[in-house]
């Protein structure tokens, strides 16, 4: 018997981008659920910044202190016991994970995400995390700067109408619904100053499979990433 039957299988990068509200969460998780693998949420991580940033006075504008805060904030993720609540988030010991979820956190963290220090550190924290491999992580720019040699990168994308029924639905469970116009707009915005931006901009990887989640189920997508997962370990061998 060769010892290579023997060798453990390989753990693979799976990186899952596009604008808010394309469903990416739950994909995610459901496919990291499937594997066995860690689920990261790289947004999260910016929103802690931010969070930090507006918890300690600091002018959002005042880049190289959040420049130097982004160095120096301790910030733990903690995957969540079951598949359908978010990752926990921690920021020098305190607990923000719902703090961070809010409509003012989400529109300070989309300049802040663009200050360029502010990426560097967050790239480079988010590769330690993802070294070994086994990982699904969810981002804008996992596939592009992050690991641009992920195994299976997927762009996944939905109508800014589709993306805003979903937010809508998500704060109306929370007991804090926002007229859907609003959200619509919000999220045209955040979508062009996520894009228009010179560092990282949210663009699909050229050899990204883009998926519109208008017309497909987050069930279907997971299943089709784990079909892609599996013909990469084969690949790999
Ligand atoms: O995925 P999210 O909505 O939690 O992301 C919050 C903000 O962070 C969003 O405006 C884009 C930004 N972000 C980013 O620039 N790069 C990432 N890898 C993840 C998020």
């Amino acid at each position: 018997m060769s010892n290579l039957s023997c060798a453990p299988a390989r753990l693979l990068t799976i990186a899952i981008d596009g604008p808010a509200g394309a469903g990416k969460s739950t994909v995610a998780r459901g496919v990291a659920a499937r594997l066995g693998y860690t689920y990261l949420d790289t947004g999260a991580m910016y929103r802690a910044l931010a969070w930090a940033t507006l918890n300690r006075g600091i002018d959002p504008t005042d880049h190289a202190t959040i420049g130097a805060l982004a160095r120096q904030l301790d910030i733990r993720l903690q995957p969540a016991d079951s598949e359908l609540h978010p990752t926990r988030v921690f920021v020098d010991g305190i607990e923000i994970t719902h703090e961070i979820r809010t409509p003012e956190i989400s529109a300070i963290t989309s300049p802040i995400s663009a200050i360029p220090e502010v990426r560097t550190t967050m790239v480079a924290l988010q590769q330690e995390m993802g070294a070994r491999g086994g990982i699904v992580m969810e981002g804008r720019d996992i596939g592009t700067v992050v690991f641009p040699n992920a195994d299976v990168k997927v762009f996944l994308t939905a109508s800014s109408h589709r993306r805003a029924e979903r937010r809508a639905a998500e704060l109306e469970v929370r007991g804090t619904p926002i007229p859907f116009a609003q959200l619509v707009r919000d999220i045209e915005e955040r979508d062009q100053r996520d894009s228009g931006r010179d560092v990282a901009p949210m663009v699909p990887a050229a050899d990204a499979v883009i998926l519109d989640s208008d017309s497909l189920s987050a069930d279907d997508v997971v299943q089709q990433i784990v079909h892609w997962h599996r013909e990469a370990e084969q690949r790999r061998g």
